[in-house]
């Protein structure tokens, strides 16, 4: 099944949960798809993950066309969203409608998706009027971590927890089809799922959104930092790492390549060249 914006609204209102992981190369995009996951993300997390960048404000355009562009020859059912990256869509709706025309025509992207709330709202409209549907990311927004002061829960006061709900009724309103909310509390996330008619995906936001996303290399336990919410579903990590010695080890001891791994040649030609 291929699935689209319209799956999604489809999955909310069934009440079936949406599964979307991160993925920032071909081979990723195609065990995902094998696995039956119903998005993927090319997130600006590929900054950090695969590119050894500090943060994710160094991702350039440039970056995520070249990703986005390898994860869709990957793929095949799953609905594909691209991140847009910071200073892509923030300095006006024309440079956002723009930016994410690249990342679909040159990228291959289906849907993009851009941080903030009430304040981005008209880059959201802007986007989507120029049909491409957009995913909007409240909550932690970790391209605004220098002006939240670091990565920290969002939407614990009232105060925050209003601004959580308005960011929400606002990004649907401006025509998001899906709303990525992350680090927020659970019984929070859960009500602003309720109140919106677009699906929720929550990224440490509680089992009440209706739809979760991790990223690829958190839940394989591939990143040096594992934050409260991920769950670590296998330690690829350490099996790579096991795998890089043996390989190490057999070199140097001389049993790899054994002679299964190895091409013949007949003796007649062989004794010619001696
Ligand atoms: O860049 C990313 O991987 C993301 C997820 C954390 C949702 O935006």
């Amino acid at each position: 099944m291929k699935n689209t914006v319209s799956t999604f609204l489809s999955m909310k209102e069934e009440g079936t949960k949406i599964t979307m992981l991160t993925a920032y190369d071909t081979v990723t995009a195609r065990l995902i798809n094998q696995a039956g996951i119903n998005a993927i993300l090319v997130g600006d997390s590929v900054g950090n993950n695969a590119l050894g960048y500090e943060s994710t404000n160094q991702v350039t355009m440039d970056d995520m066309v070249h990703h986005c562009a390898a994860v869709a020859r990957g793929n095949d059912s799953c609905l594909l969203v691209c991140d847009m990256p910071f200073l892509s869509y923030e300095t006006s709706d024309r440079d956002a409608v723009l930016n994410a025309g690249r990342l679909v025509r040159e990228g291959h992207a289906q849907a993009v998706k851009l941080e903030g709330g009430v304040e981005v709202a008209s880059r959201i409209k802007a986007i989507t009027d120029a049909g491409i549907p957009v995913c909007a990311h409240i909550g932690l927004t970790p391209q605004s971590a220098n002006a939240f002061g670091g990565f920290k829960v969002q939407g614990k006061s009232e105060e925050g927890a209003r601004k959580l709900i308005e960011d929400a009724l606002a990004v649907q309103e401006a025509g998001a089809f899906a709303v990525v909310i992350e680090c927020v509390p659970a019984k929070l996330a859960s009500l602003v799922s309720s109140k919106l008619a677009i699906p929720t995906i929550g990224i440490g936001a509680g089992a009440g959104c209706d739809g979760q996303v991790l990223v690829y290399f958190d839940m394989l336990a591939m990143a040096d930092f594992k934050p409260k919410f991920v769950k670590q579903f296998a330690q690829v990590g350490q099996m790579m790492v096991d795998a890089f010695k043996a390989y190490d080890e057999e070199v140097k001891a001389g049993t790899f390549p054994g002679e299964e791994h190895t091409f013949g040649i007949k003796d007649e030609i062989m004794e010619k060249l001696y």
